[in-house]
Formats: C-alpha cells, sequence, structure tokens
C-alpha cells in the first residue's frame, strides 16, 4: 500500500504526516534527513501499549542510521499524565546525554504523545519531537498540531491538559498497522474524534472544497469503518489529518477571536466531555470509567441537545449524531452520572483555562458548528440530561 502524505501549512514550521502500513521504517531515514548529521541521540518514549516488536525495528533502525538510542516505557493512563512523569524523562533526558540538536520520538497513544511532545517543549526550551502515533485517536488528532502538556492534581481533583505548550513536531509518522492491535474500545475510542471532525466539517476553512463531504463519505461508509477495514482505515486517517491540519494552519494556537473556524471547533463534545470523563463511578458498557473518545461522544450528544435548548438546531443533529456513535459502537448514555448541577460545574475548569467565560461548541446544523460564549447554565444542564441512563 501506498504512503499518504498530508502537509501541515504552518509558516517556519511546515511538517509532514505520513500515513500507511509499514511507514514506522521510514522514520530514521527522514529523522536523520530533518534533524541533520550533528545530532546524535534520540529519546524514544513508548507506550508499553505498543507490541514490542514495532519499538525494536524503531530502535534498530535508529542504530542503523547511526543514532544512539533510549528507549523509556510509559503506561499511559490519566494518572500518569502528571509533571512527576515529564521530570522524569527530562531527568533521563539529561542522564542520556541529549542535547539541543537530538530528538525525542513518541511511539504510542495520545497520553504518550502529549507527554513526549511536552518533554521535547521544555528540555533545553525546546528541541525537535518526531511523533509517531499508535492509536487512532492519536493518528487523526492528538498527534497533529502541537498541541502537548500533561494534568494537573489540584485539592484532590484532576485539571485536565492544564499545563502543556504549543510544540510543533518535526515530521507525524502515522504506521496504520500498529492498529491491528488495537482493542474494540480503543479503536472506537479513536473513531469518536473522527465523527467529532465529521460533526464540524462545513465549518473547517477549505479552500479545495476537501472536508465540507467528511461528513457524507463517513455515513456512506459506516459498516466498513465500524469493521475496520484496512484501506478505508487509511483513508479515514487522510481525512481526518487533513481536516484538522486545515484547521491547525488557519489558526495554530486557538486563538479566541478566532470565532469561526479556528481551533476551538476542535473542542466539540470535549467542555462535557473533560468533565464527565474522570468522574468515578460513571459506566458506559460492560466496563467501569469513560475513556476519552467515550466521553467525547457522550459530550458531543450533550452539546446536541443544549443546542436545541438554546434553540441553534433542531433534535435532527443529535438524532443524526446518536446514530452514527451507534454504528460504530460508541454509547450514548451513561449509567452512574451525578447530578447536572456537579457536571457543570466541572466545566468550569474549562471556564477557569478560558479566561472566565464558560465557552462551548454547539452544532447549528449536521456538520455545522460555532463557538458560544456563556451559555445559560439551564440549556448546558438539560444538554447533560440526554445522557442520563439511570
Ligand atoms: N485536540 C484539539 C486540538 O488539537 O486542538
Amino acid at each position: 500500500m501506498s504512503t499518504r502524505v498530508v502537509d501541515v501549512d504552518l509558516p517556519d514550521r511546515a511538517y509532514e504526516v505520513r500515513i500507511g502500513r509499514g511507514v514506522l521504517g521510514e522514520v530514521p531515514e527522514h529523522a536523520r534527513g530533518l534533524l541533520g548529521e550533528k545530532a546524535e541521540r534520540v529519546l524514544v518514549v513508548r507506550d508499553t501499549g505498543v507490541p514490542q516488536r514495532f519499538a525494536d525495528e524503531l530502535v534498530q533502525g535508529l542504530r542503523d542510521a547511526g543514532f544512539a538510542a533510549r528507549v523509556c516505557d510509559l503506561t499511559p493512563s490519566e494518572a500518569v499524565k502528571r509533571v512527576e512523569t515529564v521530570e522524569r524523562l527530562l531527568i533521563e533526558a539529561v542522564r542520556f546525554g541529549l542535547t539541543r540538536v537530538d530528538a525525542v520520538i513518541s511511539l504510542g497513544g495520545g497520553v504518550v504523545c502529549d507527554i513526549a511532545g511536552f518533554v521535547a517543549a521544555s528540555y533545553q526550551r525546546g528541541i525537535a519531537v518526531v511523533q509517531c502515533p499508535s492509536t487512532l485517536l492519536s493518528m487523526v488528532d492528538a498527534s497533529v498540531g502541537g498541541k502537548t502538556g500533561v494534568n494537573l492534581l489540584v485539592d484532590g481533583e484532576l485539571y485536565k491538559n492544564m499545563v502543556g505548550a504549543f510544540h510543533q513536531p518535526t515530521m507525524v509518522v502515522a504506521d496504520t498497522a500498529l492498529l491491528d492491535s488495537l482493542d474494540a474500545r480503543q479503536r472506537r475510542c479513536g473513531l469518536a474524534e473522527c465523527v467529532k471532525h465529521a460533526m464540524i466539517c462545513q465549518s473547517v476553512p477549505d479552500e479545495d472544497e476537501t472536508h465540507a463531504g467528511l461528513l457524507g463519505w463517513m455515513q456512506a461508509r459506516l459498516g466498513a469503518i465500524s469493521a475496520f477495514d484496512r484501506e478505508t482505515i487509511d483513508e479515514l486517517v487522510e481525512r481526518n489529518v487533513a481536516l484538522k491540519a486545515s484547521v491547525v494552519a488557519g489558526d495554530e494556537r486557538e486563538s479566541p477571536e478566532a470565532r469561526t473556524g479556528g481551533r476551538m471547533l476542535l473542542n466539540f463534545g470535549h467542555t462535557f466531555g473533560h468533565a464527565i470523563e474522570t468522574l468515578d463511578g460513571v459506566r458506559a458498557g460492560d466496563e467501569p470509567g469513560l475513556f476519552h473518545g467515550e466521553a467525547v461522544g457522550l459530550g458531543m450528544c450533550c452539546a446536541c441537545a443544549a443546542a436545541v435548548s438554546l434553540g441553534l438546531c433542531d433534535d435532527s443533529v443529535g438524532a443524526s449524531l446518536r446514530a452514527m456513535l451507534d454504528a460504530v459502537g460508541l454509547p450514548t448514555r451513561v449509567e452512574g452520572l451525578p447530578g447536572s448541577d456537579v457536571i457543570v460545574e466541572r466545566m468550569g475548569h474549562d471556564k477557569k483555562a478560558a479566561g472566565g467565560s464558560l465557552r462551548v461548541i454547539l452544532p447549528e446544523g449536521l456538520g455545522r458548528c460555532s463557538i458560544v460564549t456563556d451559555a445559560d447554565i439551564g440549556a448546558i444542564g438539560a444538554g447533560v440530561g440526554v445522557i442520563r441512563a439511570d
């Protein structure tokens, strides 16, 4: 299968996202080309969920290309995504003798992308990072666009992504053969971010008119997508990365002024989702707790219902969303939710991060979303009600 290449066109920092089965094998050669002959060392941050043979082949390839490589293993979780983990990796980097001409390579899911990216952003005020995402979620979202960072535990409460930096990768290499080893739940979680892109696709700047059709393209292929047909998934990754690349190229740093079409659109479902993702005692299937993608899917359902309460769109938008989530096996209801007031209060964490106003992304129609500032709390609470299973 051929390599698909998407360009992230940022001034001074443009980079490629290379997608396809087997592309991980190209990393050592590209790393040498991008880092130059002075680079000697590479710190590989490996997600323990990635099969060992992929890490072994990557490290052997790097050594063959003349790099010294050291591997640091991380078992991903929201609890591991902490400043202490970053400090441990920075200490390893010093012990290894990493310098400003060297690089970090992440090999893993979203948590590992975010942590390794932040290590690269902060080590000696910033060194190169090559992101090698291993999950669908990290391929279509976390690895592209340069958001890096960790959570902060404050007075017993987890504030997601409260500490971090924008640090664009030098290259992203998405080897879709890595997706073969994902379990069904991880696959579904990645599909939640793809559904999110479909739900915003007509609001994204689209000079070549390539993104507006994403929703229809996905709706027509939900069977092949949920069966994880290889060719369909490669194209899905390419289309989703291309959409994200357009958003990032237009608004790299999520400017609050970018009222339409900006990066904030990518937070659709996330303000609600973050508030429920780390709650104890919630359950949306056989296993306890929620993964990020599940929370985002549920958060999008809340956003659609809140938008109906506010008169922004009619119920058919939420119905189409739920049909897509159902088709790929994602939950649309959750057990064990506390009162809506608790969720709204937790959404205030994002409010603090955004300078005092609660901003939510709400649909105006199918495939079209916009930013709503200081939305009516009653409507937000009513939105939460739609996912309550008990
Ligand atoms: N995951 C949202 C963003 O990259 O902006």
